[in-house]
């Protein structure tokens, strides 16, 4: 059944791969004839796709639903559909507690959305709530990509690990990789339209290939490096409990493979390394960072932190500034724990008051700035390869690109640069998260 002139709007929460996951969603609505608008007031459908990693990210989306509440009562042939890991985790709890939704659909469901969107449409359904887990791997279709120049490629769904933190897992399910002809058919495909840069997305990219056994990540990687037209290949995210030698060889053996590590530590003690169940130490840890300096040495190595842990002590995050201040990482995301109920940590003795974590937080980035600051300044002079991305979200005239090891570039916009193309810009004002420069001669 086709519908014509709908439109659609997009409200997407969490982490690049439910951007990637949007895309998906909109490309099957696509199908049945949804168009996409910016404005929820013209909208036939609002899509919200949710994240619940953090208390903060589920707060968002519940602030949100409740706006729509009001679109909802103006509007009453409007649909409303919450997906993803907040609808997975709390299933028909969010049409008990917002009557105003029509669908939840969870992370496993996505393929479903253009049929429950159908059977709302033609009112045979009074709503739907589906968060059936059956452990497969998603129809892809053709996603409605949003970028011109990059392209996010799942590579995997689920994860395996059980960090005691963290709630994916649970909403995501176990571990299942696609096959490399699909992954390589999407990314042939990707760069046929004019893409330029590849991102390869999975909770843990190095256990890739570990359930069919086809490939392993590396191998992966050095495939996607030989399609024709793609510039650049990234990948996110490297657990460091198998973050093996086999890929740091291939990111130094690559054409196309960035050099840029994220690598994800979470702290710097390892008597929370141990509470978390990251199954690595810091040890271990250093001696990935040594194996990358070696072998990929002009490298960015970037990561994630939690403050906050339970029990973590005055100690505990010594040790972690310590850690901080001895590795040097190019740039960190940095979290305050955040207790997800379901997950052991939440459970555990310990929880640090909320202005010991704000007051940790606030010294932890006033140090990993000041870092951040020192690496990109030693780059002042120097002429970096940028892939244009195009202008700038606040000045026209300034664009912006980012250098192989993910570093943002602005400088000012010249005649005949083209999005999508390659630049030579000399960095002339290095700062704590871009670097400013101007086109280099020649
Ligand atoms: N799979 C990825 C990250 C997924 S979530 C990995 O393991 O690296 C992204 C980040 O959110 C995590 O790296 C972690 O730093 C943070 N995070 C996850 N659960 C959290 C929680 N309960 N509280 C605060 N931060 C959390
Ligand atoms: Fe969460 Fe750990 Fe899995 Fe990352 S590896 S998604 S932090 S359980
Ligand atoms: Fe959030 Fe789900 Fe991603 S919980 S971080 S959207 S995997």
């Amino acid at each position: 059944m086709t519908q014509k002139n709908r439109l659609v709007k997009m409200i997407v929460y969490g982490c690049q791969m439910n951007f990637a996951e949007a895309e998906r969603m909109e490309g099957q609505l696509r199908e049945i004839g949804f168009a996409s608008t910016e404005d929820a007031e013209k909208a036939d459908l609002i899509l919200m796709h949710t994240c619940c990693v953090r208390e903060t990210a589920e707060d968002k989306a519940y602030g949100k639903i409740g706006e729509i509440k009001r679109l909802k009562r103006e509007r009453p042939s409007l649909l409303f559909g919450v997906t993803g890991c907040m609808a997975q985790k709390e299933s028909d709890a969010l049409i008990r507690r917002a009557p105003h939704i029509d669908f939840v659909l969870g992370t496993g469901r996505l393929g479903e959305l253009s049929r429950v969107v159908g059977e709302l449409l033609a009112e045979r359904v009074p709503h739907v709530v589906d968060v059936t887990e059956d452990g497969t791997l998603p129809e892809e279709g053709t996603p409605a990509r949003q970028g011109t120049v990059s392209a996010w490629v799942p590579i995997m769904y689920g994860c395996d690990n059980f960090c005691t933190y963290c709630i994916v897992p649970y909403v995501r399910g176990r571990e299942r990789s696609r096959s490399p002809e699909d992954i390589l058919g999407e990314i042939e495909d990707a760069a046929a339209k004019g893409f330029r840069e590849i991102t390869l997305l999975g909770q843990n990219v190095n256990s890739y290939g570990k359930d069919h056994g086809l490939t392993d990540f590396a191998g992966l990687l050095a495939m996607a490096d030989e399609v024709e037209g793609v510039e650049r290949v990234r990948f996110m995210t490297s657990h460091p409990k198998d973050l093996s030698p086999r890929l740091i060889a291939a990111v130094r053996d690559g054409r196309h493979i960035c050099e840029h590590f994220h690598l994800p530590i979470q702290h710097g003690s390892d008597r929370i390394l141990k509470a978390m169940n990251r199954n690595y130490t810091t040890e271990k840890y250093r001696g990935l960072v040594r194996a990358i300096r070696e072998n990929v040495p002009n490298a960015s190595l970037t990561t994630d932190l939690i403050v906050g842990f339970p029990g973590e002590t005055e100690e505990d995050f010594e040790a972690l500034l310590d850690f901080l201040r001895e590795i040097r990482y190019d740039a960190a995301y940095t979290f305050l724990y955040s207790p997800r109920s379901g997950t052991p940590a939440a459970k555990l003795e310990g929880q640090v008051p909320d202005e010991v974590k704000h007051e940790r937080l606030e010294r932890l980035m006033e140090l990993q700035n000041k870092i951040s600051l020192e690496i990109n300044e030693r780059l002042a002079g120097t002429t970096q390869e940028v892939l244009i991305e195009g202008p700038s979200r606040t000045d026209e005239a300034v664009w912006t690109g980012r250098t192989r090891t993910g570093k943002i570039v602005l400088w000012p916009h010249r005649d005949g640069e083209k999005i999508g193309e390659l630049a030579q810009v000399k960095i002339t004002q290095p700062q704590t998260w871009v670097l400013k420069g101007e086109r280099a001669e020649g």
